[in-house]
C-alpha cells in the first residue's frame, strides 16, 4: 500500500441499530460517535493511512425530524469538545468539509476552534463531512472560480473543492449500495467496499480486513497492467 491512503466512510445504520434493540434512534447516533473515536484512533496509529474522511451530516439530513437534527448538532458539539485533547494526543489534524454556515454560531465556533488548535498536527487528517453534499460542494467550487478568464481546468476545480484529495477506499456500512451525494468527484477511482454491518457495530477488525483486501487490488486507473 502506498503511504498516502485516503479512506472515506459513509457511516450508515445508526438508527436501525438502535431500533433493533428497541431503543430510540438517537441512541444509535451516540453509539456511532464512539465508533468514530475508535476508528480514528486506529487510523492515527496506522502509518499507511494519511486521511480519514467521515460522512457525519449530509445536506439532505435536514429533512429528518427536528428533534433528531437537534440531537445530532448537540452530539457533534459535545464530540468535538471532548475529542480535542485526544486529537492533540494522537497528533490528528481536524479538517471539516461541507458548508458549516448553516450551523449555529456556537457550533461553528467549536468546529473552527478544533480546526485551529489541531492545525499544527501532522499525523492523520480526520475530516468530518458536516452539512456536506457533493453536488453542493461542486457548485460552491464552480462559483468560486467562474470569474477567472481562462477555462476551468480539472486542477482548478479540484483545488476549489472542500476536499482536495482523491479517495482510495470508500466504505459504506449499513447494507445499502449507494453514494448518497458523498465525494462524487474525489471517488472517481476509489475502490468501493459495501458492508452490511450497521455503523455502531463496525470494528477495527473489519477495517483491517478491508485494508487487506484493498492491498490485493491491482489498480490500473484506465491503463493496462
Ligand atoms: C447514519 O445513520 C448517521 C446519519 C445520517 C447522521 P442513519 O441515521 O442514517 O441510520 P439508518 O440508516 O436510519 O439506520
Ligand atoms: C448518508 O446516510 C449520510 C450520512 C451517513 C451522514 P443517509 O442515511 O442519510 O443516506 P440515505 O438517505 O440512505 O441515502
Ligand atoms: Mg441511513
Amino acid at each position: 500500500m502506498n503511504t498516502e491512503t485516503h479512506i472515506a466512510i459513509i457511516m450508515d445504520g445508526n438508527g436501525r441499530w438502535a431500533e433493533l434493540q428497541g431503543k430510540k434512534r438517537v441512541k444509535g447516533h451516540e453509539a456511532g460517535a464512539k465508533v468514530v473515536k475508535e476508528i480514528t484512533t486506529y487510523c492515527s496509529n496506522n502509518k499507511d493511512i494519511e486521511r480519514l474522511t467521515l460522512y457525519a451530516f449530509s445536506t439532505e439530513n435536514w429533512k429528518r425530524p427536528r428533534l433528531e437534527v437537534e440531537f445530532l448538532m448537540k452530539l457533534l458539539e459535545q464530540y468535538l469538545k471532548n475529542e480535542l485533547p485526544v486529537y492533540l494526543q494522537n497528533n490528528v489534524r481536524f479538517e471539516p468539509i461541507g458548508d458549516i454556515r448553516a450551523f449555529s454560531k456556537s457550533l461553528q465556533k467549536t468546529i473552527k476552534d478544533v480546526q485551529e488548535k489541531t492545525a499544527h498536527c501532522d499525523g492523520l487528517v480526520q475530516s468530518l463531512a458536516l452539512n456536506y453534499g457533493s453536488q453542493n460542494e461542486i457548485l460552491r467550487a464552480v462559483n468560486k472560480i467562474k470569474n477567472d478568464e481562462d477555462d476551468i481546468t480539472e486542477a482548478m476545480l479540484s483545488n476549489a473543492l472542500d476536499c482536495k484529495h482523491d479517495v482510495d477506499i470508500l466504505i459504506r456500512t449499513g447494507g445499502d449500495h449507494r453514494l448518497s451525494n458523498f465525494l462524487l468527484w474525489q471517488s472517481a477511482y476509489a475502490e468501493l467496499f459495501f458492508c452490511d454491518t450497521l455503523w455502531p457495530d463496525f470494528t477495527t477488525n473489519e477495517l483491517e480486513k478491508i485494508l487487506k483486501d484493498f492491498k490485493k487490488i491491482e489498480r490500473r486507473f484506465g491503463g493496462l497492467k
